[in-house]
Formats: C-alpha cells, structure tokens, sequence
C-alpha cells in the first residue's frame, strides 16, 4: 500500500510545508514513492506560499518551496491518509478532537527525546533566521527516520 503522510502545524507556512517539501525530497533521494501534503490547523493564510523565511532556509539546503500553497486540514484528511503528523501538542490536541471514527490517529511527528517540550518543532514564526535553521535541523532527522521505518 503506498504511504501518504499529511503534516499539519498551526499556519501551515512555517512548519508543516518545510516537512512536507524535505520528506518528499529525502523520498524522492532514495528512491521511495510517498504521496506527502501538509495543512494548517487555522486559517489564516490559506491560498498563500510558505513564509518567506521558510523558502529560504529550505532553499539553502537544495529543497525547494515555492509551489506549495497552504490549506486548512479537513475531517476528510483522516481518511486520505496513512499517517498524520503534528508539530506540537496543541496541533495534537486540535487534531485529536477532530478525528472521525474509523480515522487515522494524529501523532507528534518528533520523538519523545526530541527537544523541549517534548516532542515539539519550535514555531520559528515571530523569531530570526535561526529559528528556521533549528526547525529544519529536527525536521531533516525525524524525517529521515521516519523514512527508515518504511524500508
Ligand atoms: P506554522 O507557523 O504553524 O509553523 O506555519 C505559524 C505561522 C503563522 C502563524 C502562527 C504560526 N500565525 O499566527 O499567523
């Protein structure tokens, strides 16, 4: 069965679409078909590209951003996928209380041993350059041991 993994965060033009564009790329680099989207939890900046922030940080590191448009997540989106992944815990938590019955269970993208709070990528949103930086650094790991799993 192919896998399609949906990330989702708050705004969806930090977090979720910097994942989404580094699992496909890290997917693409090895070989594996995997159907990868993202979506936000709020509203806001639906229609719009990535942060800017963001495409460059991605850019730098040979991944490419600027396509992506965000989206808020659905209760369709629970049953498209194979896997759904949250940034943070309160993504977590508004996802758990969106979930149908009889669909896939949201879980933290990162590790419980990952950073502070546990299992959380950090919003770079309202900080510097750095922020993006880290972000990426936490998500490039998770994502290529998240890729590991389905080898
Ligand atoms: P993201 O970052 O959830 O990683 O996309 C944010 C982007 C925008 C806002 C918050 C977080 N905002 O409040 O507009």
């Amino acid at each position: 069965m192919k896998h399609r993994v949906l990330f989702v965060c708050l705004g969806n033009i930090c977090r979720s679409p910097s994942a989404e564009a580094v699992l496909r790329h890290q997917a693409r680099q090895q070989g594996l078909s995997v159907d990868v989207d993202s979506a936000g939890t709020g509203n806001w900046h639906v229609g719009q590209p990535p942060d800017a922030r963001a495409i460059a940080a991605a850019a730098a590191r040979g991944i490419d951003m600027h396509s992506l448009r965000a989206r808020q997540v659905c209760v369709a989106d629970f049953t498209r996928f194979t896997h759904m992944f949250a940034m943070d815990q309160s993504n977590l938590a508004d996802l758990m209380a969106m979930c149908p019955e009889g669909g896939i269970m949201p879980t933290l993208f990162l590790g419980p041993a990952t950073h502070t709070p546990p299992g959380e990528v950090p919003d770079p949103y309202y900080g510097g350059a750095q922020g993006f930086e880290h972000m990426l650094d936490l998500i490039e790991a998770a994502a290529s041991g998240f890729l590991q799993t389905l080898n």
